[in-house]
């Protein structure tokens, strides 16, 4: 299993953070935030990492990360020159990738949930792909999952009426046909390539599974509040021993 890693995007809800420095490099407690992402593949035993970012501030991550010696992964990166999505950004990886499943993480989500017996399981599974899901009190905000069992029959970006309270995260693996769907994506009505367009063709083929994250879930690059919750949280759990 390969990991790649979203650290693209505009950052525009983080401005004037983010005319500073890229979102990923802004501190969470004690560390830039592509740590926890970067920490969370070591700890689910993926070795070799693709980071994959905006040409602005790309040299940043450069000088921080290096080859990724200090977190036991190697690093190798990969410039989106256009934020034309995560769906996009997934696309670049495909020569990276050379037929081998991948663990995608979004760069700005912080989770204690263990993605080393998840990664296993979907190691040896023949095809399909897995998405995580959280529960939460306002669903409609979120990519909204609807399941069958462990079976997802749909996902609904920011529903007006959720059919479930579970939210889509930023955590996602898929097998190696990843690369030959994102032809079938057309670009949505902000003119990305959606992650959940994407995940919805595992839906029609009945391949999308959906475990729920256990523990503590943070999207931590949607607003200054959510960066101030990550930052208060993760020194509570620091201190707390659980992260
Ligand atoms: P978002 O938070 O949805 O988008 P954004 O970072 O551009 O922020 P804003 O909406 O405030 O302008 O992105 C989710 C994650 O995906 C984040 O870690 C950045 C990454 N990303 C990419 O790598 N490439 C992209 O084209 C986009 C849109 C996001």
């Amino acid at each position: 299993m390969k990991g790649v890693i979203l650290a693209g995007g505009k950052a525009t809800r983080l401005r004037p953070l983010t005319q500073v420095t890229n979102k990923h490099l802004l501190p969470i407690y004690d560390k830039p935030l592509i740590f926890y992402p970067l920490e969370a593949m070591a700890r689910a035993g993926v070795e070799e990492v693709l980071l994959i970012t905006n040409p602005e501030y790309s040299g940043h991550f450069l000088n921080l990360i290096r080859s990724g010696r200090e977190f036991g992964l190697r690093v190798t990166y990969e410039l989106q020159e256009e934020p034309g999505g995560l769906a996009q950004a997934v696309g670049l990886a495909e020569p990276f990738a050379r037929g081998s499943k991948i663990l995608v993480l979004l760069g700005d989500n912080i989770f204690t949930h263990d993605l080393r017996p998840p990664v296993q399981r979907f190691g040896a599974q023949e095809r399909g792909a897995v998405i995580f899901a959280k529960e939460v009190a306002e669903p409609q905000h979120y990519g909204v999952v609807e399941l069958d069992g462990e079976h997802v029959l749909g996902i609904e970006e920011k529903p007006a009426a959720p059919r479930s309270n579970l939210a889509q995260t930023g955590i996602y693996l898929y097998d190696e046909r990843v690369f030959s769907f994102m032809d079938r994506l057309a670009p949505s009505a902000r003119g990305e390539l959606e992650i959940t367009d994407l995940n919805n063709l595992y839906v029609a083929e009945r391949s999308l599974r959906c475990e729920i994250l256990e523990g503590w879930w943070i999207d931590a690059g949607t607003s200054h509040d959510e960066l101030l919750e990550a930052n208060v949280r993760v020194a509570e759990l620091r201190r707390a021993g659980l992260l």
